[in-house]
């Protein structure tokens, strides 16, 4: 696995008051680091913390520095991502004319996979043609955007955020006769995932041990471990369950010992599809007979703080904790053979479309599944 790649700026510091814009509950997350340190340390590298920010120059030009294709529509128009005043712009040129340029100003996705860009206007972040995909190291059209024609204005709403921040304050407003749009306050963002956002606002237990430095007992704070099962695996399915429910409150209000399903409307669908290898982790892992018959939760197999997605010698470690019994299992492990790679066999996403723009190649996403499964040979 890449690592991760530090090159966000955030603002969760410097926000204009200098307060956490969640409220007087939130410590926010440089706090932390004064008694976490080494918590605080991994967490800064990880994908989590990483998942977005402001774009700094000098950073991005180091991680994208190689990737100078254009991107071609009809009638050899094309988009290339460039330099102006030292700024990132991607610029959209028709018949050798620069018909519409735009300014790189957010990033969405630590870049692990791929890295998707957005602009300003009239409060609004608007996504950008052109997303950064890791693995071929090139650009490609942003996923599901046609391959004819550029596209700049896909609103980013609060739900991305929801997933790859840790907050934003929006105000709805009306922009016809049924529809409805959000308008985001900039200042207002904190990116990235933060400590409270899995561990809720934790003003109070800063507060209580800065003034009880000898208290050795963690107080007025959630202790994810003594939570039941399900409420562990919701922590993670908050934002590793997918897209397709509609929210009835912002999942940005969710705290560790809260109910998930009370945060969605009830889904009457038929649910006959597979769940897509893209974001459904937790819907996965439930199918699974590992998971059905033992109390697995996300942590038997990922740390949280160092966040690792491990080697295959660890996961198959994880996997003899509870199948040393296994003769075949056994087998392979003296055999060195990683059970990753036959039980979690990697899978194209069938959500996530990406395309070349006119060159019409559409390029694979691939996710690990998690569907513990006997699965038919690798071809
Ligand atoms: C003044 C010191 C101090 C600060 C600042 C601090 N903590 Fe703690 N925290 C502690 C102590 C002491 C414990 C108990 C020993 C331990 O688990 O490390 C603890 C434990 C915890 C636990 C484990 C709870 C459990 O029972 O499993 C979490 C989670 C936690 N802190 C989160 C945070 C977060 C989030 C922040 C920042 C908003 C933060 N802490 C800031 C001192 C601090
Ligand atoms: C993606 C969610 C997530 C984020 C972000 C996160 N934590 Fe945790 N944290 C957890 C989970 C889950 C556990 C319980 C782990 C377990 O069951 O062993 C935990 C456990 C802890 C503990 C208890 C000791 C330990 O290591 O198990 C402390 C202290 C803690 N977190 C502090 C922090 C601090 C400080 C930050 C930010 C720098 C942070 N966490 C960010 C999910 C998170
Ligand atoms: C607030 C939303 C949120 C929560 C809560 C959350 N995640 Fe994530 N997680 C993400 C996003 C977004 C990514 C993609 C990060 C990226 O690479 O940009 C991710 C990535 C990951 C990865 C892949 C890391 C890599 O190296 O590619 C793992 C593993 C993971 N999460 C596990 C967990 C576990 C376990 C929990 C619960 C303790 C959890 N997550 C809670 C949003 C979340
Ligand atoms: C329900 C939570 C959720 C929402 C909403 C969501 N994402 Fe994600 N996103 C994830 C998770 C989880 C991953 C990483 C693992 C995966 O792909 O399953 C991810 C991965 C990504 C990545 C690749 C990161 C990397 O390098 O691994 C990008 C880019 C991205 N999302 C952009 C977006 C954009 C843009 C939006 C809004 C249009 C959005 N996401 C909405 C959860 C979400
Ligand atoms: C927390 C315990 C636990 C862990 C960890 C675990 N499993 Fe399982 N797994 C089970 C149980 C229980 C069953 C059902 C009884 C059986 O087949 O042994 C099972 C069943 C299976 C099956 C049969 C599935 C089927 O549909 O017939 C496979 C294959 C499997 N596990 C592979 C793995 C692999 C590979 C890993 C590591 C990535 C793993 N397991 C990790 C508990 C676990
Ligand atoms: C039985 C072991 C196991 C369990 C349990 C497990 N994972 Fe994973 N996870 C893996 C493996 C293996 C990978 C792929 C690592 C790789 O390919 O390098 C992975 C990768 C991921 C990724 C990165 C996306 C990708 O496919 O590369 C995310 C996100 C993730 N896991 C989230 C979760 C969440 C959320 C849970 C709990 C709902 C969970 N995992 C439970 C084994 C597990
Ligand atoms: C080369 C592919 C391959 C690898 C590597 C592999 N398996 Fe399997 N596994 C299979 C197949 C095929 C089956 C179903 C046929 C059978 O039962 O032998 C299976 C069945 C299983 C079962 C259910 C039956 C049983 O014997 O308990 C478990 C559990 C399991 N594997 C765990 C593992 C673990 C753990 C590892 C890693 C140490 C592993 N497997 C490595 C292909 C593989």
């Amino acid at each position: 696995m890449a690592t991760g790649v530090i090159f966000l700026i955030r603002c969760s510091i410097e926000n204009s008051t200098g307060k956490d814009p969640r409220g007087p509950l939130y410590a926010g997350a440089p706090a932390c680091g004064t008694c976490h340190k080494d918590i605080m340390q991994a967490h800064l590298n990880s994908p989590h913390y990483q998942t977005s920010g402001k774009v700094s120059f000098d950073e991005l030009k180091k991680f994208i520095g190689a990737a100078h294709n254009m991107v071609y529509y009809e009638d050899s128009a094309g988009i290339i991502v460039e330099e102006k005043h030292s700024q990132f712009f991607q610029s959209y040129r028709s018949g050798g004319k620069e018909v519409r340029s735009e300014q790189l100003d957010i990033a969405i996705g630590s870049g692990e996979k791929a890295q998707t860009y957005a602009y300003w206007k009239n409060e609004q972040l608007l996504q950008l043609p052109l997303t950064y995909f890791t693995a071929l190291q090139s650009w490609t059209n942003s996923p599901g955007y046609p391959a004819r024609k550029p596209y700049f204005d896909r609103v980013i709403l609060s739900r991305c955020l929801e997933c790859h921040a840790s907050y934003v304050t929006k105000t709805d407003f009306q922009t016809g006769p049924l529809q409805v749009s959000e308008k985001l306050a900039a200042n207002s963002i904190i990116f990235g995932i933060d400590c409270e956002r899995c561990h809720g606002p934790a003003a109070g237990h800063v507060q209580f041990h800065q003034e009880n430095p000898a208290a050795q007992e963690a107080k007025f704070i959630v202790s994810i471990k003594s939570l039941t099962r399900q409420q562990q695996l919701d922590v993670c399915a908050s934002c590793h369950s997918g897209n397709d429910l509609d929210v009835q409150r912002t999942l940005f209000a969710f705290r560790p010992g809260d109910t998930l399903a009370n945060f969605y409307y009830p889904y009457f669908g038929s649910g006959g599809k597979e769940p897509d290898v893209h974001g459904k982790q937790m819907q996965l892992l439930q199918a699974s007979k590992c998971f059905q018959q033992s109390k697995m939760t996300c942590q038997s197999c990922h740390d949280t703080h160092p966040l690792k997605v491990n080697t295959n010698d660890i996961y198959t470690a994880k996997c003899m904790t509870c199948h040393q019994n296994s003769e075949h299992a056994l087998q392979m492990k003296t055999n060195s053979n990683s059970c990753v790679n036959c039980h979690m066999p990697l899978q194209s996403s069938r959500s996530l479309d990406f395309n070349n723009g006119t060159e019409m190649k559409s390029i694979p996403y691939l996710l690990r599944t998690h569907k513990i499964a006997v699965y038919p040979a690798p071809g």
